[in-house]
This record gives C-alpha cells, sequence and structure tokens, in this order.
C-alpha cells in the first residue's frame, strides 16, 4: 500500500551537473545542481573522464544538501528516483550505483527515470503557477544532446516522431559560440548577446528535410566556412552581436518549422517544451507568437526546469511509484536510452 504522503528523493547525473531534489508527492521540496562548468571550461567542450571524477566528489554533498534544505531525514524517504540514461555512461554509473546502495540501506523502491522524459514531465511539478497540460500533446525536446519531437499519450507513453539526425540544437549553439570565442556552454551567452543584435544581418541556410527530422551540422559547417572566409580579424568582435542573431534566428526556424508541421499533421494543439535550450528567450517569444495566432496552448518550463535539475527526475519518479512501477539493483546505466 503506498502511503498518502510520498518523500521522494532523486538524483540526476547524466552528463555535467551533479543534481539532487526531494519531492513530497508533486511539490519541491529542495532542487540543487551543482555544475562543473569550471571544470570544463578549459576544454571547450565536456571530458567525460572528468565529469564522472566530480560526480563521485560531489554527489554525497548535493544529495546531503537537498536533504537538509527540504528538511527530511533519510529514513523518512519514501522511494529513490534516478536517471538511467540517456547520457555519458561513467556519469549514469555514479548517479545509479549511489541510488542503489541507497535505496538497498533503506529498503525502499528504485524508479530509474528517461531522462528527456523527466525534461516533459517537468511540466506536471505542483508550483505556483501549476497548470500541467492534458493528455495528448506534443513534446519538444531541446538540449545540449537532443533535439527531438515525441507524441506523449500518457506519463510513459511516448513515440518519437521526429529527432536531429546529427547534433543536437544546443550543441549547434555551444560550437557554434566556441567558433566565435565563447565559453562552454554558449547557448546562454548566446541569447543574452543576441538581445542587441540585428537577426538580419547574415544569412544561414534553414534546411528542411522531409518529415519531422532536422540537421543542426550544416549550420554549424556553414557558420565556420562562413567565419573562416572573413579577413578582418576583429570581424567576429565587431559584429558579435548580429553575428548571434542571425544564428539564433536559424537555428530556432530549423525547429519551429517542423513543431508547426506535426501539430498540424497530428491535428495537436499543446506544445510542451523541455530541455536546456527552452530557457532561450528568443524561442519563447516566438513560440508564445505562434500560440496566440494559432490559438495553441505553449507550456514552457521555469528556467530552473529548462536546464539539467533532478526535480524533474523525481515528479517523474512519482508518477512511477504510483504505477508501482519499480525498478530493480540489476537495471543497468544505458548512454543511449530510447525514448
Ligand atoms: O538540458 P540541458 O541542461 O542538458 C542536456 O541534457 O544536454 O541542456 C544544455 C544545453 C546546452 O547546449 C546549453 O548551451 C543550452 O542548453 N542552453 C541554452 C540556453 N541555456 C542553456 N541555449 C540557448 N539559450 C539559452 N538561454
Ligand atoms: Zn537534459
Amino acid at each position: 500500500m503506498l502511503r498518502q504522503t510520498n518523500i521522494i528523493l532523486a538524483i540526476e547525473s547524466s552528463c555535467d551537473d551533479t543534481a539532487a531534489a526531494v519531492l513530497k508527492d508533486r511539490k519541491v521540496l529542495s532542487n540543487f545542481v551543482a555544475n562543473q562548468n569550471l571544470i570544463h571550461k578549459a576544454y571547450g567542450g565536456i571530458v567525460p573522464e572528468l565529469a564522472s571524477r566530480a560526480h563521485q566528489s560531489k554527489i554525497i554533498p548535493v544529495v546531503s544538501h537537498a536533504l537538509t534544505e527540504a528538511n527530511i531525514d533519510k529514513k523518512e524517504l519514501t522511494a529513490i528516483a534516478y536517471t538511467q540514461g540517456p547520457g555519458l555512461l561513467g556519469s549514469l554509473l555514479v548517479g545509479s550505483s549511489f541510488a542503489k546502495s541507497l535505496s538497498i540501506a533503506l529498503n525502499i523502491p528504485l524508479l530509474p527515470i528517461n531522462h528527456m522524459q523527466g525534461h516533459l514531465l517537468a511540466h506536471f511539478i505542483e508550483d505556483e503557477n501549476f497548470i500541467p497540460p492534458d493528455f495528448p500533446f506534443l513534446g519538444v525536446t531541446l538540449s545540449g544532446g537532443h533535439t527531438q519531437l515525441i507524441l506523449v499519450k500518457e506519463y510513459f507513453k511516448m513515440e518519437l516522431i521526429g529527432t536531429s539526425l546529427d547534433d543536437a540544437i544546443g550543441e549547434a549553439f555551444d560550437k557554434c559560440g566556441k567558433r566565435m570565442g565563447l565559453n562552454y556552454p554558449a547557448g546562454h551567452q548566446i541569447d543574452k548577446l543576441a538581445k542587441d543584435g540585428d537577426h538580419t544581418r547574415f544569412n544561414f541556410p534553414i534546411n528542411n528535410l522531409k518529415g519531422y527530422n532536422v540537421s543542426y551540422s550544416g549550420i554549424k559547417t556553414s557558420f565556420t566556412n562562413f567565419i573562416q572566409k572573413q579577413k578582418d580579424p576583429k570581424f567576429i568582435t565587431k559584429n558579435l552581436n548580429d553575428l548571434c542573431a542571425s544564428l539564433q534566428y536559424t537555428l530556432i526556424q530549423i525547429i519551429l518549422i517542423k513543431i508547426e508541421k506535426a501539430a498540424q499533421d497530428y491535428g495537436i494543439s499543446q506544445i510542451v517544451i523541455g530541455g536546456g535550450v527552452a530557457a532561450n528567450s528568443e524561442i519563447r517569444k516566438q513560440l508564445n507568437n505562434i500560440a496566440k495566432s494559432k490559438n495553441w496552448k505553449v507550456f514552457l518550463p521555469s528556467i530552473v526546469y529548462s536546464t539539467d535539475n533532478a526535480a524533474m527526475i523525481g515528479i517523474a519518479g512519482y508518477y512511477k511509484l504510483l504505477q508501482k512501477n519499480y525498478g530493480s539493483i540489476s537495471d543497468s546505466p544505458q548512454a543511449r536510452l530510447k525514448i
């Protein structure tokens, strides 16, 4: 029998953020993220071995901090949710091993969660402005590793209808940012710099593949070639704002075309966005404008639940717990876990 109130500890360690959260049913009591940006900054991208070592040293303090902030003793926990995949295998191993050990020590259920499903289910967290979407809806994940269009029929009944065939949208932000000398991850900086730029100044090709798949490697190549072609060594600094605005405009158009097509073809008017790039102010503005003109409902996560966090893993865990859909210690982390 489920107790009336469920206290869930959630752990997220799929990439370069060590995160823990405590949820009381659908409410978040604490949500703590220790990022590793300083560790990877010098390399212009994530170094997997350094990421897993950092997770190892941070996981205990991060979990302790989340429990203390929530004012919860570990003996009060009902279950432990953790990210099973997709992500970097070494990073996933740290979170999953920790979750498994704690579940054995406390004799409570384990709830393995798909990180991408977590990004979408974050919209079911009961915060002040709680208006969850109704099923079915079109889920769109926009992150550093994924760009997906997903038909969401139920909490864990999700069908992938489109994906990036190469780079993810966040990866394109980060890699093009690197070409402009910006630090990793560059998405947030491009967003800020683009605010003072003119997006019509430079034109990059907007590809439109058949169906719902997208490609982001072409834009990365044309952006790089364009930068390398410039003779003025100060070209980037002189044009940084316009470059960011033009690049951002193109990256966003590529996915907006597909969102509009999928919504129309499937007759769906609820669009649910998740993932780090959902924090982008321009995509938020454009989606809200389209929503008004097409009479859609667009669900944008608050910024804390856009980028990687453990609260989204906790809410997915809550629904798995209600379904008594428990995992076991023999579940292995999966770098390429499918939606
Ligand atoms: O979902 P997330 O935190 O981690 C993954 O699961 O990958 O997404 C990280 C990605 C990075 O590529 C980062 O540059 C991008 O999200 N990002 C942004 C913004 N904030 C984070 N991209 C564009 N604009 C932003 N404001
Ligand atoms: Zn993510």
